[in-house]
């Protein structure tokens, strides 16, 4: 994979759609959609139910393809035709369940599946990586050899979203990673997403939480009944959020969306 070799600039696009649609049958999930990522940023996918998120996200995850529309990754036209494909490609996502094995400890969920060396287990080796990672990271875990049963919620979180880490991806999608937390582990956990995108990742997080997501976003992409429907920037007001959310027709949002295309029309 030449485009996974190279490690992103601070800045640069990683993640590019281009009018991307998916159909389910006669059901237009996704409609003409546009988005950018780049190294070192937080974008919140934010939208109503059935908005068309996850939909968004499995397209990115290789889980669904696209009926239409392009996506191009580091620059180069790009198939996402498998999750495995989109993994080694450097798209990692953490799904809302988590998907951590209750009765194994934090190393060996860490390590599932891609062990340090394959033909013997380095119980060392996987523990002194898991420490540094998760000190990197800077997560409250009391003990590695903890069974994952034993961990809270957004302890739960932190092993999930580190083991996606080990992958080494360029682009990390968390689905409602505070949906399940009180406030103490909610902040815990956008601390860690800020900590993610310091190490230059682009993180793509889904959240009904528009605390949450202005707190921890530099930009926020609003779906809207499958159509893209305006990118903002944290510092917008909660009213305006929630007017392109819901598609309120009076509100500052879409009078200056109105103006542009009324100065656009006139122009043309
Ligand atoms: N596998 C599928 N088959 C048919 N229709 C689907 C499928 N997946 C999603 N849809 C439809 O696509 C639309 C978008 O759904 P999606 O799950 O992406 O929304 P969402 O924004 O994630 O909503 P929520 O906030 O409720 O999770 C909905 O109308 C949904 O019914
Ligand atoms: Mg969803």
């Amino acid at each position: 994979m030449q485009a996974r070799e190279r490690l992103p600039a601070k800045g640069e696009k990683i993640l590019s759609l281009r009018g991307v649609s998916k159909k389910f049958g006669a059901v237009s999930a996704l409609t003409d959609i546009d988005l950018d990522v780049h190294a070192g940023e937080v974008v919140a996918l934010v939208g109503d139910n059935g908005a068309g998120k996850s939909t968004l996200v499995k397209i990115l995850a290789g889980v669904h393809q696209p009926t239409s529309g392009e996506i191009s990754y580091m620059g180069h036209p790009a198939t996402l035709d498998s999750p495995a494909k989109a993994l080694e490609m450097g798209i990692a996502t953490v799904f809302q369940d988590l998907a951590l094995c209750e009765n194994l400890d934090v190393v060996a969920n860490l390590f599932l599946g891609h062990e340090i060396n394959p033909w013997r287990l380095d119980e060392v080796q996987m523990e002194v990586r898991a420490w540094t990672l998760l000190q990197e990271l800077a997560a409250r875990i009391p003990s590695v050899r903890e069974p994952i049963a034993s961990l809270s919620g957004g302890q739960r979180q932190t092993v999930a979203i580190a083991r996606s880490l080990l992958l080494d991806p360029r682009i990390i999608m968390l689905d409602e990673p505070t949906a399940a937390l009180g406030v103490a582990q909610t902040a815990e956990v956008l601390n860690l997403i800020e900590r993610v995108r310091d190490r230059g990742l682009g993180v793509i997080i889904i959240s009904h939480n528009m605390e949450d997501v202005r707190a921890v976003a530099d930009r926020i992409v609003v779906l809207r009944l499958g159509r893209n429907n305006g990118v903002f920037t944290a510092d917008t007001s909660h009213q305006d959020l929630v007017a392109a959310i819901t598609g309120a027709t009076e509100n500052a949002v879409s009078r200056r969306q109105g103006r542009r295309a009324a100065a656009e029309e006139t122009q043309a």
